[in-house]
């Protein structure tokens, strides 16, 4: 893949992308996070999604040594990878391109494993986390770069079952209560962190994208 894709966007953005080799050696220093399926991780300049995309395979390859026998846990577990990968970057065109690479990195995976058994539902409640999770936003000021809009993220949960607990927060007010980029409380209550803007009833994990309360 091209490190760089035009002089312009090196000069105006800073966009020169990280080769494969570096993604690994630098994600090896967090090994364990990045094979814990449930771990969460922010990337606030993402590009096109060199590092999410080899997160989400690191995921995924667990994801298929422990439940690649069983479809509905495999799609389960899947999702559940797919709901703390996060990413942000200011170029709209970065932020589409890195939610179509990782949509494909997980079909690509899907349909080899379960081939016509695959569902749609399960596709459609990939492409609504990624939609939800990988935004077009300014990472400094915290806002959409064309409606000044702040970004909010969604934090995702599992509950009892297949079920899933969506909570929005604004994502300055997680920058600076915790004075660092660490998204949400991992290990804990995130409320504790600050308030949700907005509390949404619980969800099947199949279920994302279904209308537009969701
Ligand atoms: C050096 S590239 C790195 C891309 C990717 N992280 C990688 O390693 O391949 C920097 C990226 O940051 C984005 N960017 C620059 N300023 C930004 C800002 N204020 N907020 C969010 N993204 C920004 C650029 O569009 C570009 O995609």
């Amino acid at each position: 893949m091209e490190q760089v894709k035009s002089k312009k966007r090196v000069a105006d953005h800073g966009e020169v992308f990280t080769n494969i080799r570096e993604v690994n050696a630098m994600l090896d220093l967090v090994k364990q996070e990045t094979e814990r399926i449930d771990s969460r991780f922010l990337e606030p300049a993402c590009g096109n999604g060199n590092f999410l995309a080899e997160v989400l395979n690191r995921k995924l390859n667990v994801v298929d040594s422990r439940y690649g026998k069983s479809q509905v846990e495999w799609e389960h577990y899947s999702i559940i990878a797919l709901t703390s990968i996060y990413g942000v970057d200011i170029l709209e065109d970065n932020a589409q391109e890195c939610r179509n690479r990782l949509f494909d990195i997980f079909n690509d995976r899907y349909t080899n494993l379960f081939g016509q058994n695959c569902k749609d539902e399960c596709r459609r409640s990939i492409r609504f986390l990624l939609s939800r999770n990988i935004l077009w936003g300014d990472a400094l000021d915290f806002t959409n770069p064309e409606t000044k809009a702040p970004i909010v993220f969604s934090e995702w949960s599992a509950a009892t079952g297949s079920m899933l607990k969506r909570r929005d927060y604004v994502f300055r007010f997680l920058v600076e209560k915790t004075h660092q980029f660490s998204l949400f409380n991992d290990q804990g209550d995130a409320a504790a962190i600050d308030e949700p803007v907005k509390d949404f009833p619980l969800v099947h994990f199949l279920k994302l994208g279904e209308d537009d309360t969701y």
